[in-house]
């Protein structure tokens, strides 16, 4: 194996760093090869003191300062790197080594437990509290008061739209809701049960071919004009590729219609020549689509960072943000909820799928949520919106179970005491699935709002002065050079 920290040469202290908040030192036992967010590093201070502030500490006075103090017991050295907003520098930590030619410290933090990646503006979310704001307005209220168009422009340009740049703003969005006839044919390619997801990825990709000027991303007009088309064409691209499976013929967009009225006339129109919404469903769309527009930096927006970084057109980035969503450990999940729902069967069999669940067997899909460690606030709305649709299309039979399911899993300690509780997905599908739509459209419904999510959480990296291509480190652990190996030679 080859390590990539020299040892250091004649050096008997123990392997550890010694770490200190302002005032309150911190003792981490820190293997060499094994490096030190995931052990404590990065939460060493929680709530650093103000400086200038003057803290007894066992019989002495000193001055708080907003600096962590690190000693490498390898070497005896300390440094002192600064505190700002809660976090320290990840690269501040490279000055420490044991020889001058060291590549320096790095911190290892697999699936980015404890590293913030960007600083945002968007999306607040306290996972303890159960609370989600977007731009600071809480996502109880947005839900009541507010439309998913109005709620896009909100997280898109930072504040709610004045009349004039709503009316404007989806006066565009309507007005891009058309597809390229191209498009059409290309989605005619696939097969007849292809899943919805993957034609949604690849037609998304495939819009960067139509707008060759996407690529113009320093332009503000034209992240503009492209936030028009992504925002307005997702739901035609959703409701074509659902038409596709059917074997039905395309519902054309229909511009008198509200986002969601007009979604649900591309999905569900046939001979009519009006198509006309039900208000309480166009309305319990449009909540659903508010809840799922943003939620900071989980692995689609990553996802969407992350690509977008290379300074690829927009379009290609929300191709891979859909590709992230579509996975079932996150907007897919509500897909398999559904499917577990039915796998469960009945109210009888709960208690032992649960055993399955506590076994490790599989999972309860829809609940645990690396951020919310508390009811998802969104979940608790959904329960409020299911409850309109159920009165109009009947209740959901599968329901109970997913009640039932919920009921034990709040009271044992399996999942209470690693607070698993009911996210946005566990709902979610009872209410598609009640509406009409079938299960590998649930993902879809989640990818269509979320684009503005994406969208702004995109232009905020590309703004950002501090953001570079996205490129992590990694600890190399593979072996050392050695000799190729002919085939004879390979037994
Ligand atoms: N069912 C049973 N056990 C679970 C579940 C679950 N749904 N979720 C987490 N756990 C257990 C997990 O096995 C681990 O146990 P232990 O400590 O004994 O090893 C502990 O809880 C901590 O879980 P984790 O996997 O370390 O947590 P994570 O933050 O890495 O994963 C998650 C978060 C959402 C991927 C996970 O909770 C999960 O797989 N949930 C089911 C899928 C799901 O509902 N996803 C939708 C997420 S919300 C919508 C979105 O934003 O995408």
């Amino acid at each position: 194996m080859q390590r990539n920290r020299r040892k250091p040469a004649g050096l008997s202290r123990s392997r550890t760093l010694r770490i200190c908040g302002d005032t309150t030192p911190v003792k981490c036992q820190l293997g060499v090869n094994s490096c030190m967010p995931q052990f404590g590093i990065a939460v060493a201070v929680m709530n650093p003191i103000k400086p200038e502030t003057q803290v007894a500490d066992e019989g002495t006075t000193r001055m708080s300062r907003d600096t962590l103090s690190i000693t490498d017991n390898r070497t005896g050295k300390s440094y002192e790197v600064p505190i700002k907003n809660d976090t320290i520098h990840a690269t501040d930590l490279r000055q420490i080594k044991v020889q001058a030619d060291d590549f320096g410290m790095m911190s290892y933090d697999p699936a980015f437990n404890n590293t913030a990646l960007c600083q945002s503006k968007i999306t607040y979310i306290d996972g303890d509290k159960g609370i989600l704001r977007y731009r600071g307005y809480s996502i109880e209220e947005l839900a009541e008061k507010s439309t998913y168009l109005e709620t896009a422009y909100l997280i898109l340009r930072g504040e709610l739209p004045t009349r004039s740049q709503l009316e404007e703003w989806t006066y565009n969005v309507t007005h891009h809701t058309f597809i390229h006839e191209s498009v059409k044919k290309f989605l005619d390619g696939f097969h007849y049960d292809a899943h919805p997801m993957g034609m949604m990825i690849s037609a998304i990709a495939a819009l960067s071919t139509f707008y060759p000027e996407a690529k113009d991303i320093f332009n503000k007009e034209s992240r503009m004009k492209q936030t028009y088309r992504l925002v307005g064409k997702m739901p035609t691209l959703a409701a074509f590729s659902y038409r596709h499976s059917l074997g039905m013929p395309f519902a054309y967009p229909d511009n008198e219609l509200s986002y969601t009225g007009n979604f649900l006339n591309m999905l569900f129109k046939t001979s009519e020549l009006k198509y006309r919404p039900n208000p309480t469903l166009e309305r319990a769309l449009d909540i659903l689509f508010i809840l799922h527009a943003d939620h900071e930096q989980n692995c689609s927006a990553n996802a969407m960072r992350c690509v977008g970084s290379s300074h690829v057109d927009p379009f290609s980035a929300t191709a891979a943000a859909t590709a992230a969503l579509y996975g079932p450990l996150h907007g897919g999940a509500n897909e398999e909820v559904l499917r577990m729902l039915l796998e469960i069967g009945s109210l009888a069999n709960v208690p032992a799928f649960i055993q399955r669940v506590k076994a490790g067997e599989t999972k309860l899909m829809g609940f645990g949520h690396r951020v919310y460690k508390n009811y998802d606030p969104r979940a608790r709305i959904i329960k409020h919106v299911a409850d309109g649709v159920f009165e109009i299309m009947g209740r959901n039979p599968l329901l109970n179970i997913a009640l039932e399911c919920e009921r034990i899993a709040l009271e044992d300690d399996y999942f209470v005491s690693r607070k698993l509780y009911p996210n946005v997905d566990f709902y979610t599908g009872l209410i598609y699935q009640s509406m009409g739509f079938p299960v590998t459209m649930f993902p879809v419904l989640f990818a269509i709002p979320r684009t503005s999510g994406w969208i702004a959480q995109w232009e905020e990296m590309l703004l950002d002065p501090e953001q570079k291509i996205a490129r992590p480190r990694q600890v190399y652990m593979g072996y050392d050079l050695r000799p190729y190996k002919s085939l004879e030679q390979r037994s």
